[in-house]
């Protein structure tokens, strides 16, 4: 029986590697129990590409594709590496690693701007405010957008582009159609402040974890529950810790790719327009892929055999809409009034 290395073992010993430089050693690192990418020559250029999602979720198939693409048009001359499901680096140090120059490319979700001192990307976050992709698709792909990708410089960050997640719903082991079924439980949410208040103002307590740790935490009941898209809660098997699914679409969740000034301005003219150019059109795939993933996974959600889900009412949702609005109200100062009025415009936009 081989012996297997935890998977934090495995990812410490992975990023020492990396940062020791010892790219030729990594293959080995499969024996790990990892999922190292097999290696080829010495590429010209390296771009390592981290995330805390699974491969077959949107984000994951967006990095994959983005991969493919590069390789391709390069002809192998650029390699990217991609290191899904937080094996190199988590929510708690992957921007410290893009800072470090340990990776160059990172997919955070908007939620975790906040905390890296932008808390207008919080905007996003607020509970109610967006009530399908083409309202969000309006400010992310419009002026407001450009302004928020490059308010990411005042953080040593280069915003490279949005991608659409999907529409968060709860879990826990009990249904969740009113404020009063929320009260008493601890709710794991991202490092968002808007997010705390959020599952505050429905009469939970917040709980703020990593993605990483989530399963775990909601396998040992330090949490009740949590908030995900469809996919990322099947892709984390979190069917199995938790009973009940409530399909209330209350939030956005949506991502920005992040490079760092030092690598990017590094690149020569032809290289950063390929994979400018190739993280595009990456990037409109994973959109596409999110809203037909996102349909898929509502499928196979009822069909779970142990699994039950609660679709609301109107009145349902409106009254957990009505106790998640104060929200708006206490955080238009740290997302910006000034934003916020433009982002509603947006939304109100039908173009
Ligand atoms: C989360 O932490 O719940 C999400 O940001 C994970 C992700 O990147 O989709």
């Amino acid at each position: 029986m081989p012996h297997r290395v935890r998977p934090d073992r495995a990812r410490a010993l992975r990023r020492r590697l990396l940062l020791a430089g010892g790219l030729a050693s990594l293959a080995g690192l499969a024996a790990l129990g990892g999922a190292a990418p097999a290696r080829a020559a010495r590429p010209e250029l390296l771009v390592r590409f981290s995330h805390v999602v699974a491969s077959g979720t949107p984000k994951g198939q967006m990095a994959l594709h983005f991969q493919r693409l590069v390789a391709e048009r390069s002809a192998g001359r650029i390699r990217v590496e991609v290191y899904p499901d937080s094996q190199l680096y988590g929510d708690e140090d992957e921007l410290e690693a893009l800072k470090l120059g340990a990776v160059e490319l990172l997919a955070p979700s908007l939620s975790k701007f906040g905390q890296a001192g932008l808390p207008e990307f919080e905007v996003f976050d607020l509970p109610f405010l967006f009530d399908d992709l083409a309202q969000v698709r309006r400010v992310t792909q419009g002026p407001v957008g450009r302004r928020l990708l490059e308010r990411l410089a005042h953080q040593q960050m280069v915003g490279l582009g949005f991608m659409d997640g999907s529409f968060k719903q709860m879990s826990a082991n009990r249904p969740l159609r009113a404020p009063a079924d929320f009260k008493g439980l601890r709710l794991r949410v991202q490092a968002s402040r808007v997010l705390v208040a959020q599952m505050r103002a429905l009469g939970a307590e917040p709980v703020v974890l990593p993605f990483g740790e989530t399963r775990r935490a909601l396998a040992r009941r330090v949490v009740d529950g949590a908030e995900n898209p469809l996919s990322n809660f099947l892709t984390q098997g979190l069917q199995a810790v938790q009973t009940d699914l409530t399909l209330t679409h209350h939030g956005y969740l949506g991502y920005a790719v992040v490079s760092h000034p030092r690598f990017w301005t590094s690149l020569s003219a032809p290289n950063r327009e390929l994979l400018q150019q190739a993280l595009a059109e990456s990037l409109e795939f994973g959109s596409r892929l999110s809203a037909e993933l996102d349909r898929q996974a509502l499928a196979q959600v009822l069909q779970l055999p142990h699994l039950r889900v609660h679709a609301l009412s109107g009145l349902e949702r409106a009254a957990l809409q009505q106790a998640a609005q104060a929200v708006h109200q206490s955080f238009e100062q740290r997302v910006g009034h000034g934003l916020l009025a433009e982002v509603r415009l947006a939304i109100a936009a039908d173009n």
